[in-house]
């Protein structure tokens, strides 16, 4: 594996991704726990990322001096590139001017870093700090003119160093480098796939389960969907699903699940129909946080009700990914404040006590996605668009009624179906349809018309966390619009949502 360390950058989870697309197994660790890392992981190679950090300050974070004690290739990017100067004994100096956006690298020397890359190469550049001086035998192997020491190695001890970030999609050649460096310069092979992980996969649930009974929540998304089929075919029917229906889901969604699950899998599933307990609870409730307080309650609730039931389970199934257990280090900053309370992360309850079983901890999302597809799940299923778990509900601002329920579903679903139709939905990483509590005036035939506004949302993101509004074809948006005033009752105004996140949310509570 190859062992990433983290200071800080925002991308730094790109370079695990970057890295795995090479078909090489590698973890984010932070920079003050690497050395613990390097002993558990024993990886082939390390990255150092980039950070937010100068290292002309003394107490910014610095690489382990083990790192570099390894025996085994280390590639800085960045900020990872300046500690490593800095530590080795060269110079990095504040620098004058910022370099941020695009730029030009020219490779001055051949080195397998840059195995079967042109003489010249676009790359994306941010950072303040400069170089001014290099380490005793490092070599500069590229220049940019804002940076002379844009790429750097010492090709005896294999160490790298690169001042742009190879893994933005604003570097069109960085896989090919982070490629380089896995393969060509620390040999590693590139076996790691889906169908190989699928196997250890089955191979752990079974060591860990043995003949104990497992409880899989299911939620209808794809992660404990996936979760779910993947420890079924590791340990049968000591596997138990529990389907916890809050009617609020996407229109025909449950029973979508339910079928898939019961007749498509064979997998044992528990329907709980809440629908009625959840919606009688949120009568009343327009408080985005109460509403979510309440619905995550209620799930917990209702689901313990349910395990409670099945005599002698020791296990717990989580669709845990990969993001939610890297220890991020931006993250150790202070308190960040809280926008919204999630229900679904956060775990157990204390009354619950069953041992985890999470076999997808060490994936992101659209690996996940590649391993429902290798288990057999549909594609069209597998690639759904990310849906919150208090669903429909923080899409109808204001108090929810089951009516007000219904009326959104079929907005939405026609929304969604146009949006396919179109041949977009790949392209857009979430859409969805909200029911305001707002009436306009309208006019259809030749009478008045009073009734609720439906606002529609498309975004484009690569995690959720930031999101830019998805610019559509207008005749798309017309379409869905028409067709949603003439076939939803209740619904005589369509808007579109061209907020990005920040400033918006994507959720609208
Ligand atoms: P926001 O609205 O915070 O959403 O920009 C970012 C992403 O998270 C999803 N989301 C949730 N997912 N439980 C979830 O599982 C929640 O409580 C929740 N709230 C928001 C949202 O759909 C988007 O993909």
């Amino acid at each position: 594996p190859v062992l990433i360390v983290d200071f800080g950058s925002q991308v730094t989870q790109l370079i695990a991704r970057r890295v795995r697309e090479s078909g090489v197994y590698c973890e984010i660790h932070p920079y003050d726990k690497a050395e613990a890392a390097l002993f558990a992981l024993q990886p082939a190679a390390i990255i150092l990322s980039g950070g937010p950090a100068s290292t002309t300050e003394d107490e910014s974070p610095r690489a382990a001096r083990a790192l570099f004690e390894a025996g085994v290739p280390v590639l800085g990017v960045c900020y990872g590139e300046q500690t490593m100067v800095a530590e080795l004994g060269g110079a990095v100096e504040t620098g004058h001017h910022r370099e941020f956006g695009r730029a030009e690298i020219a490779i001055t020397r051949d080195s397998p870093l840059f195995a079967g890359l042109g003489e010249h190469q676009q790359v994306w550049m941010s950072h303040g700090d400069k170089i001014t001086a290099i380490p005793e035998g490092f070599q500069v192997i590229a220049t940019s003119s804002g940076s002379p020491f844009a790429a750097i190695a010492d090709e005896a001890r294999q160490f790298y160093g690169v001042q742009f970030h190879p893994e933005v999609v604003h570097t069109p050649h960085g896989a090919q480098i982070y490629r380089n460096f896995t393969h060509g310069i620390a040999g590693l092979s590139g076996d790691w796939t889906m169908a190989a992980f699928r196997g250890e996969a089955i191979a752990r649930i079974r060591a860990q389960v043995g003949k104990g009974k497992v409880i899989c929540g299911l939620s209808g998304g794809v992660d404990s969907s996936v979760a779910a089929v993947l420890i079924h075919e590791a340990i049968g029917d000591q596997l138990t699903c529990v389907y916890v229906d809050t009617g609020l889901m996407r229109l025909g969604e449950s029973e979508q699940v339910v079928s898939l699950f019961r007749n498509h899998y064979n997998i044992p599933l528990i329907h709980v129909d809440a629908s009625e307990q959840f919606l009688g609870e949120l009568a009343g409730i327009s408080d985005p946080e109460t509403k979510r307080k309440t619905i995550g309650r209620l799930f917990i609730e209702v689901f313990d009700r349910e395990a409670g039931k099945i005599d002698g389970a020791e296990f717990l199934a989580q669709g845990t990914l990969y993001p939610d257990v890297i220890e991020s280090v931006s993250a150790k900053g202070g308190p960040s404040a809280v926008i919204k309370s999630h229900h679904n992360v956060g775990g157990l309850p204390d009354f619950m006590k069953l041992k985890l079983v999470e076999p997808l901890r060490e994936l992101f999302k659209d690996e996940v996605r590649v391993l429902g597809v290798e288990l057999g799940l549909p594609p069209a299923f597998v690639g759904r668009h990310p849906f919150p778990g208090p669903g429909l509900a923080i899409r109808i601002p204001g108090e929810i009624t089951p009516e007000k329920v219904a009326t959104l579903q079929k907005a939405d679903a026609i929304y969604l179906e146009e949006i396919r139709n179109a041949g977009l939905y790949d392209q857009i990483w979430q859409a969805f349809a909200v029911l305001l509590p707002v009436k306009t005036v309208g006019v259809m035939g030749d009478a008045r018309t009073y009734e609720d506004v439906c606002a529609l949302r498309a975004v484009t993101s690569t995690d959720g966390m930031t999101a830019d509004f998805y610019e559509f074809p207008w005749a798309v948006l017309a379409k869905a619009a028409t067709r949603i005033i003439n076939e939803v009752k209740g619904i005589n105004r369509v808007v579109y949502d061209v907020t990005s996140k920040p400033p918006g949310t994507i959720e609208w509570e």
